[in-house]
């Protein structure tokens, strides 16, 4: 493993974990929640099953700290037509957006386009009357949603657990054959679909080719709950998946690899598209783990000792990136 995956994956560990130095080490006796009050961003007497920060790969380090990303989630309401509504936070406000909505789903390059899968369809975002409009003519009762990268390609899972694609601007509908019954999917950055299957809750791949990679459940074969997440941008062939609370990585070519850090706390919806900003909801709450922001009060003598660690973490990303993602942030770290 080179350098920019090791630190990848020790950087999503210490997402995960920000603030919470002692919930780093599995051997610690006492457990300390990742999940403080000072972070929560919004508080709902229902349960938040879906959320997203739409990421387009770059910018997030470049805007002002305190300009905060919009935030979209699905909050459910057995009173609500369809079980559930869609709303945006904007500035800490928030806006209703689609009854009936589920999940919302935006690539991670600089189209901003923001797509949502609900009871009677796809509806797309219109961020400036706040609203959402119906994408194409297919009204299949959608559960889960996923904008493929770099294409106008849509996926979506329907709630008799079927995978549908969506081309050509909303107008054309297939079947996705290989995937039989999906309890959850997600796409990996290359558009690879990993999703749970309803035999036995347990993860297979579809490469973007189209063909199934069967996974062995080697280390997997006790576990008995899997939540998938959808990877950061800076995640290559592969996706973060929770096993019964604890860290795996689940690469394309089917393999997997289990990381030391386990999370008591079972969060029901995750977004760290955007890597260096990402959300968690629990009990009704969306916490906010801004990592830039931490980094910046490091560099600039503000922080604390748990801080201080995951900015070096940070820098070395920066420093190992085979890419040139950070290269706007190296002025700032050699002052
Ligand atoms: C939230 O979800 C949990 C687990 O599915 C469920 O037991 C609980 O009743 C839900 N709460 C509300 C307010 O819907
Ligand atoms: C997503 O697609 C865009 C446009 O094709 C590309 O520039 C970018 O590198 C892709 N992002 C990732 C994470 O692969
Ligand atoms: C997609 O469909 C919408 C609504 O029918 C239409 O306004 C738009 O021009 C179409 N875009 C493309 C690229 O075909
Ligand atoms: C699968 O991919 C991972 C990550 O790229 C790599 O470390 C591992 O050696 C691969 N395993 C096989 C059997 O190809």
């Amino acid at each position: 493993m080179g350098y920019f995956e090791t630190y990848k994956v020790f950087f999503l560990v210490y997402i995960l974990s920000l603030s919470s130095s002692s919930s780093l080490n599995v051997k610690d006796k006492s457990y300390t929640s990742a999940f403080k009050a000072e972070q929560v961003i919004f508080s709902s007497g229902n349960n938040i099953t879906k959320l997203l920060v739409p990421s387009d790969g770059t910018s997030y380090f470049l805007e002002d700290i305190s300009d905060l990303p919009s935030i979209f989630f699905t909050v459910t309401d057995s009173k609500l037509s369809g079980g559930s509504c869609i709303y945006v936070l904007e500035d800490l406000a928030a806006y209703e957006i689609l009854e009936g909505g589920r999940d919302s789903t935006s690539d991670y390059s600089s189209d901003r386009s923001v797509y949502f899968g609900a009871k009677d369809g796809v509806y797309k975002y219109d961020a400036e009357s706040l609203s959402a409009k119906k994408f194409g003519p297919f009204r299949d009762d959608i559960i889960q949603i996923q904008k493929a990268n770099g294409s106008d390609i849509i996926y979506y899972l329907t709630s008799n657990k079927k995978l549908f694609k969506l081309e050509n601007n909303g107008t054309v509908r297939t079947r996705v054959s290989a995937v039989t019954c999906a309890q959850e999917f997600v796409l990996d950055t290359s558009n690879n679909i990993y999703f749970t299957s309803c035999d036995d809750g347990l993860p297979r791949i579809v490469k973007s080719d189209g063909n199934l990679v069967t996974y062995t459940a080697s280390v997997t074969d006790d576990i008995k709950e899997v939540q998938l997440l959808r990877p950061a941008f800076i995640m290559e062939n592969c996706v973060p998946i929770f096993g019964d609370g604890n860290l795996y990585m689940l690469y394309v070519n089917g393999t997997n690899e289990k990381k030391d850090f386990f999370i008591k706390d079972r969060p029901s919806a995750y977004s760290i598209d955007a890597a260096l900003y990402i959300v968690a909801a629990l009990n009704g709450k969306i916490y906010e783990f801004n990592i830039m922001e931490v980094m910046l009060k490091s560099l600039f003598g503000f922080a604390s000792h748990s801080s201080t660690d995951l900015s070096k973490i940070i820098m070395s990303i920066i420093e190992t990136a085979k890419d040139s993602i950070y290269k706007d942030w190296h002025p700032v770290l050699e002052n």
